[in-house]
């Protein structure tokens, strides 16, 4: 019987902390993760540069093509197939089958990109962006609100995170097998209950004016 291979993005805004919980999830349960960063600078998969921002800009259509193949390879692996997991804040652009979206609490964000040594500008703007949940919006949007869950990472390990974004990819991992699908629709509905996309709201964070 053939399986088929979900691909989970792992997106939010810079600094809410997907490349870290994905090195957990990929040493402790073993998942594949595809670096968007990694593909777009090591592959070549971008168009031009944006000098204003410093960055490169990335081809989507290639790495849609690039996460296909992959996805293609893992289901011929028969039994042993995994979820493909796709991280970098551009994630949920790629089509995936669910979109888990890292929140963080605007200050913690502004600290953590401080850290990292961003410009006052640039700490501006991915902060403002978190606050108005740009990517959750673009998320629903573009995956269906059924399909994107919201984790917030403010304050919480990063094993915890990892086993609870585990938890979610596994729900959805053996989902067209015949034995055990209403089982797993109520995995993924009480996960989606418990990580429902809205229900942060940074800016109830805001003093009153
Ligand atoms: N749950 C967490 N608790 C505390 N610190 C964290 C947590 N997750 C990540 N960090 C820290 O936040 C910083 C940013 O994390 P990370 O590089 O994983 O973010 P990212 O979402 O991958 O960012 P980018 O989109 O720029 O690649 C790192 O210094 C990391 O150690
Ligand atoms: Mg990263």
């Amino acid at each position: 019987m053939r399986v088929k291979v979900p691909v989970i993005a792992i997106t939010g805004t810079p600094g809410t902390g997907k490349t870290s919980v994905c090195h957990v999830l990929e040493s402790r349960y073993g998942y594949n993760i595809l670096s968007l960063n990694a593909l777009i600078t090591r592959r070549g998969f971008y168009t031009g540069i944006d000098h204003e921002r410093g960055c490169l800009i990335a081809d989507l259509t290639r790495l849609c093509e690039y996460i296909s193949m992959r996805r293609r390879e893992e289901a011929m692996r028969g039994d042993k197939q995994k979820a493909l997991v796709i991280e970098g804040h551009l994630a949920h652009l790629l089509q995936p089958d669910i979109a888990i979206v890292l929140r963080t609490s605007p200050e913690v964000l502004a600290e953590r990109l401080r850290h990292r040594g961003f410009h006052a500008r640039k700490i501006e703007e991915n902060v403002e962006a978190e606050m108005l949940d740009v990517i959750l919006i673009e998320a629903v949007e573009l995956c269906g609100w059924e399909h994107v869950y919201e984790v917030d990472t403010t304050g919480r390990d990063i094993n915890s995170l990892a086993q609870a974004i585990h938890e979610i990819i596994d729900a959805w991992t053996d989902g067209d097998r015949a034995k055990g699908r209403g089982d797993m629709r109520m995995r993924r509905e009480s996960l989606h209950r418990r990580f429902r996309p809205g229900t942060i709201n940074w800016l109830l964070l805001l003093p009153p004016t």
